[in-house]
């Protein structure tokens, strides 16, 4: 598995006292990239004066009259001489000779660098020159370009918000590494660091490659009879697809040669790719042709997130969510709600593990479940959609499971994260999992240590959370297990891990949670028991392609379920809603409260129970919840915070304790939002009292956790003035439409999206 985070390490920004500024810079080779340079460091003040040399005294005299430079040198050894930082522009092939050619006039503290597309030449050409690679010698690489050439088209701005490489060698100095990259951050770029090799292998992938497939795709759609036709018809996917085959053929012709042993092995994995592909074609191997295009679609969405550690930017920006609310309105009308987001994870699982085909209606199609999916189909799984809810899945089978080709990225999905853990333990492969920041701060020896004593070879951080190292290969056994803490997703890890030992296991858990993966298995004809708070397990049986409908989710509906209850004059009803009786905790209290809530149209779908709910407003009276449904109203609690704030008298809660190590800390974010809007609250260890009140208008902090942020936006509809919630882009983790529906149902809400550039 290659290690791509330790490839590269970020650079700090410079603050002001320790900005580097040159007096002279000299930048040899006036073409796009040099010229570009040159005019931002002319524009930003990097350098007191910039001064080029090229062969071309026409460039020179451009670059003078555009004002990318303050003065042209025709005689490069006297240029060299004054210069106290020099920058090689020219072919990467060039960089020895220049080298030599500028060596005696340089001065001893003159510091040099360059801006060559391959890293392994240029550091070769220095040592030959030089010798040994001076310390003053700090290669580099702007991966920022055009396929323009020549200084006409020199552009300040074309390093700013791109990425540069500087590769310094382990003798380079300090004050030369730094000068270098602060010199590419005043153009506004990111700096970071790498090693040479590791610098011409990823290019080699990145860059080269794609550059040599448009150049080649070109000559031969060139050479072939019908060529004009084929020009005159080409549609926007070829122009797009091929505009960088007018990049400068001198300077990738330079490429191939300078990075030919890495560019040769990313033709070879890419012609593998190719030739899978043409066989798949040959065979009409529909599964796998999809599958190819499947992976890669979700792969560059994927990638995205990986790079910015979120759970759902597909781009290099993070988006800045804030809802804004007026009070005062009620809800009326028929609203569905998006599909149960721990059906939809469980049903990727056990489908992926199925033999045959799966087809799921109604997937949630959220940033959570897509976790779940993209693990899978990085595991070699095929999954068509989802599409309006529907998707396939071809199942490989309990053992047909192939290794990640790196990280398996999850995002903010606990639920995928502490699953995936118990079916990864059982697996012939190693693997590494991780998420965004907040997942990765998460408890999870709550399932390692079980599974560990299954046999598991598990590896956590040093503060329990992920990262989470997973050695494959390990003979799993059965357990019987007390579980400490009640939690779906360690009972359902631990069940899942369970396939794979050689007799039964069984769990116990010290109040009731979740049943949907104990539903799920026990209706695809797993051998499983349960007896009150335990589940025994029998591995053994094979599991068979199925179809499953996956109702609404409870937990988005309670959003709106409250809303009803506290706002005067409403009365909704949610259709097709799962009320499986292991989610029902938060009825009943709001039922003990007082709420009018109505179960209608009940019915059973391959074991879950399903029902239209119908809510009217209703005064709501504070009462002392017991915590025999906490475990079964775990997710609900902000939203009855918001409720117990709108009852009369006092509410107290306790046995809150894991509402503190969910996608933040529950009780504190629901305290701090509520107190700021005016809601007498006292917070305990592992509770709250709450006084009913007045909710007041204000600024408040979800803290980046999608339910807190929806149970604010519920408080609003009974607030004296308006609420705006900031952080709240990861609503998308479990309901993406929830600003749309919200507005549907009478909710005065509006998102406001900022761009925050990372
Ligand atoms: C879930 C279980 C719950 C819940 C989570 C989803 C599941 O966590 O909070 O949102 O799908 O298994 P626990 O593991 O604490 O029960």
């Amino acid at each position: 598995m290659s290690d791509s985070s330790s490839a590269q390490q970020p650079i700090q920004q410079s603050n002001s006292n320790d900005f580097y500024m040159v007096e002279n810079t000299l930048v040899i080779g006036l073409g796009m990239i040099g010229g570009s340079l040159a005019k931002a460091l002319k524009e930003n003040g990097f350098s007191r004066k910039v001064v080029a040399f090229d062969n071309s005294v026409e460039s020179l005299k451009i670059g003078l009259k555009l004002q990318v430079i303050d003065s042209a040198c025709t005689d490069i050894c006297k240029g060299v001489t004054e210069a106290d930082l020099i920058i090689l522009a020219v072919p990467v092939k060039a960089t020895g000779s220049v080298l030599a050619m500028i060596k005696p006039h340089l001065q001893d503290d003159c510091i040099i660098s360059d801006v060559g597309s391959t890293k392994g030449s240029v550091i070769e050409a220095a040592k030959r020159v030089f010798g040994t690679v001076p310390a003053n010698f700090v290669p580099a690489h702007p991966i920022a370009g055009s396929e323009k050439s020549g200084v006409e088209a020199a552009n300040s701005q074309l390093f700013s918000k791109h990425k540069v490489i500087i590769t310094p060698h382990a003798h380079a100095s300090d004050k030369a590494a730094l000068t270098i990259a602060r010199m590419w951050q005043s153009t506004g770029a990111e700096v970071l660091q790498m090693q040479v090799e590791k610098h011409d292998e990823v290019l080699a992938a990145t860059s080269h490659l794609p550059h040599l497939l448009a150049f080649s795709l070109v000559d031969s759609l060139a050479k072939e009879s019908q060529s004009l036709d084929i020009f005159r018809y080409a549609a926007g996917g070829f122009r797009d697809f091929t505009r960088i085959a007018a990049s400068d053929p001198t300077m990738w012709s330079d490429v191939c040669s300078a990075n030919k042993s890495a560019i040769l092995q990313q033709i070879d994995i890419f012609s593998q790719g190719l030739a899978n592909l043409k066989q798949s074609i040959i065979d009409e191997d529909e599964q796998n042709i999809k599958g190819i295009f499947i992976r890669a679609r979700a792969a560059r969405e994927h990638f995205g997130k990986m790079l910015t550690g979120t759970a759902y930017a597909a781009d290099s920006e993070n988006k800045n969510v804030t809802f804004e609310l007026q009070p005062g309105s009620c809800l009326s009308g028929e609203i569905t709600v998006p599909g149960d987001k721990s059906i939809s994870h469980r049903a990727i699982i056990m489908a992926a593990l199925a033999e045959g085909v799966s087809h799921l209606d109604g997937f949630l199609q959220s940033e959570d479940s897509m976790a779940t999916v993209q693990a899978f189909r990085d595991m070699g799984v095929v999954i068509e959609g989802p599409h309006k809810g529907a998707v396939k899945i071809y199942g490989v089978g309990l053992y047909g499971l192939c290794p990640p080709p790196g990280v398996l990225y999850l995002g903010n999905s606990g639920t995928s994260m502490r699953l995936l853990c118990g079916l990864l333990a059982a697996q012939k492969f190693d693997s590494v999992i991780s998420g965004d920041q907040s997942l990765n701060s998460r408890p999870m020896e709550r399932v390692a240590a079980p599974l560990r004593a299954m046999g598991a070879n598990i590896q956590t951080s040093a503060t329990g959370s992920a990262p989470i190292y997973i050695k494959g290969g390990q003979k799993i056994k059965a357990i019987d297990y007390q579980m400490p803490m009640a939690s779906a997703q360690v009972k359902s890890s631990i069940l899942l891990a369970a396939l794979y030992a050689e007799k039964s296991s069984s769990i116990e858990q010290p109040a009731a949670t979740r049943d949907h993966t104990e539903v799920l298995m026990h209706s695809l004809g797993l051998e499983l028991q349960v007896i009150g708070n335990k589940v025994s397990i029998t591995p053994g049986n094979e599991i068979a392609g199925f179809n499953l409908n996956i109702p609404g989710d409870i937990s988005s509906a309670a959003f709106f379920i409250v809303a009803a209850v506290i706002s005067k004059g409403s009365d909704i009803t949610l259709k097709g809603v799962g009320v499986n009786p292991t989610r029902l905790g938060f009825i009943h209290i709001l039922r003990l409260m007082g709420a009018d809530i109505t179960l209608t149209k009940q019915r059973q779908d391959n074991g879950e129970a399903i029902a239209d709910i119908r809510v009217c407003y209703s005064p709501l009276q504070g009462i002392n919840i017991s915590d025999q449904y906490v475990s079964i109203a775990i997710d609900e609690f902000p939203v009855l915070f918001v409720a117990a704030s709108c009852a009369s008298g006092e509410t107290q809660i306790a046995g809150l304790s894991e509402l503190r190590h969910k996608e933040s800390d529950r009780i504190s974010a629901m305290v701090d939002g509520l107190r700021e809007l005016g809601i007498n609250i006292e917070e305990q260890a592992e509770g709250v009292v709450i006084q009913g009140g007045q909710i007041q208008g204000g600024k408040v902090d979800s803290r980046g956790d999608h339910r807190i942020a929806m149970a604010f936006a519920i408080a609003a509809l009974v607030s004296s003035t308006e609420i705006s919630i900031s952080n709240c882009a990861q609503v998308a983790t479990s309901f993406p439409e929830f600003v749309e529906k919200s507005a549907r149902a009478g909710i005065r809400i509006r998102k406001e999206e900022t761009n925050v550039s990372k």
